[in-house]
């Protein structure tokens, strides 16, 4: 029973100290706060359909921020910037579809994307593809984890 301070001290302090400021800490001696990381998209996929008309839609969005859709053109970018949270649970994922292929992926996920996208200039590089969505942390070497 937490009934007074003596008990108060021994067991909620620790866990508080353990469960908000241990992340905290950790984040902040990483520098994880401050970097402002760039995500982009860029259409690599063909297009065959009639000049003028794109054929590959994309709409990101995290729980609180909403990217927009955009219908894009090949080689179109599709591009903003985030910072991660104090607990580090900042998320963006997103819809895309392209001549009848439809994919969702996480486009920026804190804890997998922190250290591997600061790699060049704090940056997540995707590009959407014939046969599915490259990651790439150095816009050189590319791997397909959405194939489609
Ligand atoms: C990645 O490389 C391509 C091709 O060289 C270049 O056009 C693009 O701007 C680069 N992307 C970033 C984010 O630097």
């Amino acid at each position: 029973m937490l009934s007074n301070m003596a008990d108060l001290k021994k067991f909620v302090f620790p866990i508080l100290a353990f469960s908000v400021l241990y992340p905290l800490v950790i984040a902040v001696s990483e520098d994880l706060l401050f970097i402002n990381y760039h995500i982009h998209i860029v259409n690599d996929a063909p297009n065959d359909l009639p000049p003028g008309t794109p054929s590959l839609r994309i709409h990101c969005k995290s729980g609180d921020r909403d990217i927009g859709e955009k219908w894009m053109f090949p080689h179109d970018d599709y591009t903003w910037d985030t910072k991660i949270n104090l607990i580090r649970t900042t998320l963006f994922y997103c819809d895309v579809s392209w001549e009848g292929k439809q994919q969702n992926f996480e486009a920026f996920k804190a804890l997998r994307d922190e250290h591997r996208c600061r790699k060049y200039h704090n940056s997540c590089m995707w590009s959407v593809r014939e046969d599915g969505i490259y990651f790439s942390n150095d816009n050189s070497t590319w791997f397909n984890p959405y194939p489609w």
